[in-house]
């Protein structure tokens, strides 16, 4: 690769093959330069909800390009931003302001900023995050300080904010974890409570229920410190509501969007929050105003590709596509369980995930998840396992004989290793 001029993210160049060179995607699918097809089976990286170059998304850029590609978005706005955050905000009807970003790190870069913000500015010493200890937030210094201390960040490990860590619940630990809140909670100096909700996406599409996410946003809220909820992965039905904190009777202070937000076509994201929040920003003093903003803020190509998208979304049965996805990795998943190679299903919503077991354990580095990447890839299907963790989640479009396919990929590569 020593003439190829590029640097992959997430990609060891040394020993990484030459990457696939996409043409063209239309629907669940992506054809390369040699004429094959790819069944996109994680939504290139969770981003895709309608298909790949949806017609309806990709000439409302084109028609917005025609307007007003970008402007300065201190001092000015234009239609589509303010659309856009008009019809996010109806979806999200307990957040009354929107502040706009490009990707679900500076998302929670803002959410951050935020919370420790709005506390310095009550003039109140509150400056401590409480994170899962698998959590995976993105890739900033910010994002990777409420990040779990791990493979992802241990080159940068001594120059990470402190954070308060909590163990990440599962079925038996649900009462320690509560506790450990509680007791950083009390110490009355925390800020935000941080958190991925119902789905730990990165660490392995680790899962918990709504009851407990709930029970920990209340207990936030009755200590009186922010909860800041990371919908980048979850948000825009993935797991089978609009949010993931839909499912709970307890409200986010603070919510962080993108990935899905442009149906996949834009670097685009936000961070909403409710009208307590964006008010102890607001004085005479500029010293009290948010300091964050970037290049792009705001960008009209971005606001007209998510309202596209959203109307897509509302208008085309999303939530019922979304059903029949739910239902079928529903039957796929009782179809595994019991198969050689599998040591545990999971789902929530359209996000279905298979540990497999082999000699080498659990996380990021097993080698199982490239030689299944590989597999699937021989068989049409683009996969990207998380280490030992595969995992599905395919744009709400995909056709049900794809969906077989992709299942009929992942039994294959099992059957192939026992
Ligand atoms: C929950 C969560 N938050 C934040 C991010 C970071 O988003 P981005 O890759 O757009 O910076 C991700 C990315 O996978 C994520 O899953």
């Amino acid at each position: 690769m020593a003439s190829y001029p590029i640097w992959h993210p997430y990609t060891q160049m040394q020993t990484a093959g030459m990457p696939v060179k996409i043409t063209r995607g239309e629907r669940e699918l992506l054809y390369d330069e040699n004429g094959n097809t790819y069944i996109d089976a994680i939504s290139s990286w969770w981003v895709n909800l309608h298909g790949h170059a949806h017609p309806v998304i990709a000439r409302a850029i084109y028609e917005q390009a025609l307007k007003l590609e970008q402007v300065i978005f201190a001092g000015f706005t234009h239609e589509p931003a303010v659309d856009y955050a008009n019809m996010l905000l109806r979806h999200i009807p307990f957040h009354q302001k929107v502040f706009y970003t490009d990707n679900g790190s500076t998302a929670v870069e803002v959410a951050l900023k935020m919370a420790l913000q709005y506390w310095k500015n009550k003039g109140l010493n509150k400056t401590k995050i409480i994170c899962f200890r698998d959590a995976y937030h993105g890739d900033t210094f910010g994002s990777m300080s409420v990040s779990a201390r791990g493979v992802f960040t241990n080159p940068y490990q001594e120059l990470l904010f402190e954070v308060c860590f909590i163990d990440t619940p599962t079925a038996k630990n649900t009462p320690a974890v509560m506790e450990q809140l509680r007791g950083h909670l009390q110490r009355g100096n925390v800020a935000a409570f941080i958190f991925e909700p119902l789905v730990l996406g990165s660490a392995g599409m680790l899962m918990y229920p709504p009851e407990v996410l709930d029970e920990m946003i209340r207990l936030t809220r009755e200590s009186e410190a922010l909860s800041i909820a990371d919908e980048v992965f979850t948000g825009f039905g993935r797991t089978g509501k609009f949010l993931a904190t839909d499912y709970c009777m307890h409200r986010p202070d603070i919510v962080c969007l993108s990935k899905g937000i442009t149906g996949g076509f834009i670097p685009f994201a936000v961070t909403t929050c409710t009208l307590q929040v964006y008010e102890a920003f607001l004085s005479h003093e500029k010293t009290k105003m948010l300091f964050h903003g970037h290049s792009y803020s705001g960008n009209p190509l971005g606001c007209a590709a998510a309202i596209a998208s959203l109307r897509l979304f509302e208008e085309e049965n999303t939530l019922e596509k979304i059903a029949a996805i739910m239902e079928a990795h529903r039957q796929f998943a009782t179809r595994i369980n019991s198969m050689h190679g599998v040591a545990e299903v999971r789902q929530t919503g359209t996000i279905l995930a298979i540990e497999l077991e082999n000699k080498h354990g659990k996380g990021y580095l097993n080698p199982i998840g490239e030689r299944l990447r590989n597999y699937a890839l021989s068989k049409g299907v683009l996969l990207r396992p998380l280490g030992n963790v595969a995992y599905v989640l395919p744009p709400y479009c995909i056709a049900p004989h794809n969906l077989q396919r992709v299942y009929d990929c992942i039994t294959g590569f099992l059957q192939s290793e026992s």
